[in-house]
């Protein structure tokens, strides 16, 4: 693996990483002050180069921001969303922001994302407060809220293939697939014994989903028959934050969580943070493990442009960019 690009970002914990589905190398970061407890919020937005990383907009908000999304009709537009229950729409191309403010959720905001089906301009968010709300964002509140859950919602998340079609994730221990013009929910999952704190979206298989859980375990779950999973994936060691799966090969997903592991022949107590990838068609499916960090690594993400390259942001003040040798093989 060639050394990773980091920039480090004082005062400010990294919660959420997302590349640009435009430019190459653009990367936008979701962070909080003080662990995303008290204090202010930054959404960075970062270039890299043959020299590093480096800042190219930086903008604050009141409270601690906890994800992002880029717009998939204009390269300079994302939303963020945050702890006081507000959603940010906010535009590069100007120095100060936001350019929108949506106020609904009444409750921590944990999860936006911005749909990618052809034709659709909608976002979807999760939040603290049990819901999860379209939005328009031309138009200035939400089209629609979506009540089932039982418990804070972690994640959301829109099928990259049927328009319409969200999943989320919660702390209710179901995953739920919804379909926003039946205002309903289709399918509720069962998808573990603990609270379920990320899922993604195959983009190769319009049936499969992955979620991670507290209970250490990552699941695929393939539409058509939820009794049980199709695959799980074992290795972590502590609450998963975030799974994704890669944009160029078909059965690889990376996923990072609150790993840490205590050395008992030491004095020395020894934290770890592990990103973990995986290839969950091999029969041994862990292809590599990733240790970089020194505290909880929050944000993660594959590149739509580069096979290789994955971003990430943890608690411990830095962003990185790298390219695990597991996945320079041809997609
Ligand atoms: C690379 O990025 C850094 C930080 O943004 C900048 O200062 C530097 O000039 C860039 N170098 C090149 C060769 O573009
Ligand atoms: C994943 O495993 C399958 C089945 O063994 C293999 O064909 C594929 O090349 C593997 N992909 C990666 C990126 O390891």
């Amino acid at each position: 693996m060639n050394a990773a690009r980091t920039l480090r970002v004082p005062g400010r914990h990294g919660y959420a990483a997302e590349f640009s589905p435009y430019l190459a190398g653009r990367l936008a970061c979701a962070a909080a002050q003080h662990y995303g407890i008290a204090g202010c919020g930054t959404l960075l937005i970062l270039d890299q180069n043959e020299s590093g990383l480096g800042i190219f907009r930086s903008f604050d908000w009141n409270d601690g921001l906890f994800d992002v999304t880029w717009s998939e009709n204009n390269e300079h537009v994302l939303v963020t969303c945050s702890g006081d229950g507000s959603l940010q729409l906010w535009d590069t191309a100007k120095a100060t922001g936001p350019l929108q403010v949506y106020k609904e959720h009444s409750q921590e905001v944990y999860s936006v994302d911005w749909s990618q089906t052809r034709g659709e301009q909608l976002v979807v968010s999760g939040s603290w407060d049990r819901t999860v709300k379209v939005w328009d964002p031309t138009v200035g509140k939400s089209l629609c809220t979506f009540r089932g859950h039982e418990s804070v919602i972690y994640s959301t998340i829109w099928s990259p293939h049927i328009p319409g079609c969200f999943a989320s994730a919660s702390g209710d221990q179901t995953l739920r697939i919804w379909d926003r013009r039946a205002a309903g929910i289709r399918i509720v999952v069962p998808a573990h014994q603990a609270e379920i704190l990320s899922c993604d979206w195959c983009k190769y298989n319009e049936n499969l989903l992955v979620t991670g859980a507290v209970d250490c375990s990552l699941r695929g779950w393939d539409l058509r028959n939820v009794r049980q999973p199709v695959f799980e994936l074992l290795g972590h060691t502590y609450a998963i934050r975030r799974v994704k799966f890669s944009p160029f090969h078909a059965s690889v997903l990376a996923s990072c969580s609150y790993d840490f592991t205590v050395s008992t022949g030491d004095l020395a107590m020894l934290n770890k943070y592990f990103q973990i990838f995986w290839n969950f068609s091999k029969p041994d499916p862990l292809l590599d493990t990733v240790e970089h960090h020194t505290e909880f690594t929050c944000g993660l993400d594959l590149s739509l442009q580069s096979p290789t390259q994955v971003a990430d942001c943890s608690w411990d003040e830095t962003i990185k960019i790298y390219d695990p040798a597991c996945l320079a093989v041809p997609a």
